[in-house]
């Protein structure tokens, strides 16, 4: 049984803030978000650690827009459909393209400084995309733009950002969503925030998988307490794993920019053969699925642990200036890029699947609004498009508000003297568990059998586990690495699911036990939560 709350409470006996605008989560989406409706009400952003840490801030590659003459969104627009294997919303795609070109704009205008060559943008290539079209700042584009969206955010009057803070639940009234419940560790209390519209902005589900490429941050909270909460949650059986992750043994995984392909870079096998193009036209620059696996099945082949990124040919100068994050991290560890090749494996890295939106960030609850990772708005289909998430991020960070002030508008919604108060019979009999350790073994279950290759048993084996520890889904944690477990259980939970459901291969969910892609499985899984708090299930076939 899933718990409504993670925890009991009585709003009348809380402290209360109130604000028009809640937005929960500062990347990219959330900050860019709260920009726009600074101009329409007063603004809370909430983040759950410092602003900085965030996935938006690690991303190297950049951000897709068509900036040259030989591009259009039209071109844009298919490569996204392409990569996404069939069951992108073209509408949503649409918008992304079309709307991108100008959010990219205001970038540059609060002072993002896209690297140029002469008077011109320099623009990179990366994997299935058909021309140059990858605006960065060097191998750091995600830092840049987070920090120029800080800096905006900061000093724009009507934005209070509160940091470190730990948004635990979704409070919903007569079926509406009018805010959160907000824990602080440092101090020990528990808030209520109500807003007449909430925006969610919390990125993705990365850290479910022990080898991820993703910030600590992302633990799947939005996800969760929006299904919680009763929201349509859909596609959550695509993830995206990136091929080129560096592991130094014991440390947090390091990317290696799949721009450095789009450069000239070239995987080899143990002997230093290159080998992506027996598996795809493109080869290295293939869509990240096709590579991702074929990487897997050398590594099969060849009974090795690794597969190896060759830059050796790239010159040292070339790569220092143009990916000096990258060199300089390396050289850490000892890796001379200009020298030697760099040991890499594949990594979890993207989210497709999320709350199901509509072109406004609408959700299933009124009240509620979703942007950025954590959202499905069905741009990605079934595989994402490199570097068109920071794009996603401001398109629909700006329309999710606009999609909120509408519905402020629309229904006026009242909130001094709401009541809401919630009581469970916690489960606190069982012994608390030892959180660490779950938490491991639950990321290194998720890895190894809902991971790159998945079947039916390996799926049946991780959600045996998940059931086997389900009951601390309604465990009185006190602490947020516990809500952060009881939210990556449940997501980890409609993952696997999803997973097992599909019985075909598609974008980034491969089944070996149904390898190719099938017509009927052309649509969406989209999962909600009944009155008696069960799971249902929807088929939403592609009306396109
Ligand atoms: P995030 O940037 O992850 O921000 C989430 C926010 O939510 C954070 O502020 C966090 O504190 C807050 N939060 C989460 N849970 C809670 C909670 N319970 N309570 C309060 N706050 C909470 N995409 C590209 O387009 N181009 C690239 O080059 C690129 N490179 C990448 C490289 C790496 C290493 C990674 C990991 C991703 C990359 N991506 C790239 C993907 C892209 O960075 C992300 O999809 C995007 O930045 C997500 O932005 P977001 O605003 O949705 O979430
Ligand atoms: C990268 O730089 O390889 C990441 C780009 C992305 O995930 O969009």
């Amino acid at each position: 049984m899933i718990p409504r709350y993670l925890l009991n409470f009585d709003l009348s006996q809380m402290e209360t803030e109130y604000c028009d605008y809640l937005i929960i989560g500062g990347g990219v989406a959330g900050l860019f978000a709260a920009l726009k409706a600074a101009s329409w009400g007063k603004v809370i952003l909430l983040a759950k650690s410092t602003l900085e840490e965030c996935n938006t801030s690690y991303a190297q590659g950049g951000i897709a827009s068509v900036v040259k003459e030989d591009d259009s969104p039209s071109v844009h627009y298919e490569d996204t459909m392409e990569a996404g294997v069939g069951i992108c919303n073209p509408d949503a795609v649409k918008v992304l393209v079309e709307e991108g070109v100008s959010r990219v704009r205001e970038l540059i205008e609060i002072g993002v400084s896209f690297d140029r060559e002469n008077s011109n943008y320099s623009l990179g290539r990366e994997g299935a995309h058909s021309r140059d079209r990858i605006l960065h700042v060097g191998d750091s584009t995600g830092k840049a733009i987070q920090d120029a969206l800080m800096g905006s955010t900061r000093s724009t009057e009507n934005i209070t950002i509160e940091e470190k803070v730990f948004v635990m639940d979704l409070l919903t009234h007569d079926n509406r969503c009018v805010g959160g419940l907000v824990y602080n560790e440092e101090k020990g209390t528990v808030k209520a925030y109500l807003a007449k519209g909430v925006v969610m902005a919390t990125g993705g589900i990365g850290q479910l998988f022990d080898r991820t490429t993703n910030s600590v941050i992302a633990t799947g909270d939005g996800l969760a307490m929006a299904y919680r909460a009763g929201a349509e949650v859909m596609d959550l059986e695509f993830f995206q794993f990136h091929p080129t992750v560096f592991y130094p043994p014991g440390e947090k995984a390091f990317l290696i920019s799949e721009a450095v392909r789009g450069a000239g870079g070239i995987l080899r096998n143990e002997e230093e053969e290159q080998f992506m193009i027996q598996y795809h036209p493109l080869a290295d620059l293939g869509p990240r699925d096709i590579v991702t696996r074929a990487m897997m099945s050398v590594l099969k082949k060849t009974r090795t642990e690794k597969i190896y990124l060759d830059l050796r040919h790239l010159g040292k100068n070339y790569i220092k200036k143009r990916f000096p994050n990258i060199y300089s991290t390396l050289k850490e560890y000892h890796i001379d890029v200009a020298r030697d090749l760099i040991p890499v494996v594949p990594a979890a890295h993207y989210t497709m699947g999320g709350i199901k939106t509509d072109l406004f960030g609408g959700t299933s609850i009124p009240g509620l609004f979703a942007a950025g990772e954590v959202a499905c708005t069905g741009i990605h289909g079934a595989n994402r498009l490199a570097s068109n998430s920071l794009l996603e991020g401001l398109v629909f960070g700006e329309r999710a508000v606009i999609g909120a002030n509408r519905y402020i508008e629309e229904f006026s919604p009242h909130l001094k003297g709401i009541e809401i108060s919630y009581f469970d019979q916690r489960n606190s009999s069982r012994e608390r568990p030892d959180i660490s350790r779950l938490e491991k073994s639950l990321k290194k279950l998720m890895f190894e059998k809902v991971g790159i290759i998945r079947y039916k048993e390996s799926l049946e084996e991780a959600l045996d586990f998940i059931k086997q520890n389900s009951a601390y889904l309604t465990f009185s944690f006190n602490e947020i690495k516990g809500y952060e477990l009881q939210n990556m259980m449940l997501a980890a939970r409609l993952t696997a699911r999803a997973a097992l459901l599909r019985e075909e291969s598609r974008g980034g969910h491969y089944r070996q036990d149904f390898p190719s892609v099938q017509k009927k499985w052309r649509g969406h899984l989209v999962f909600t939560l009944s009155q008696e708090r069960e799971e249902e299930v929807k088929w939403l076939g592609t009306s396109w």
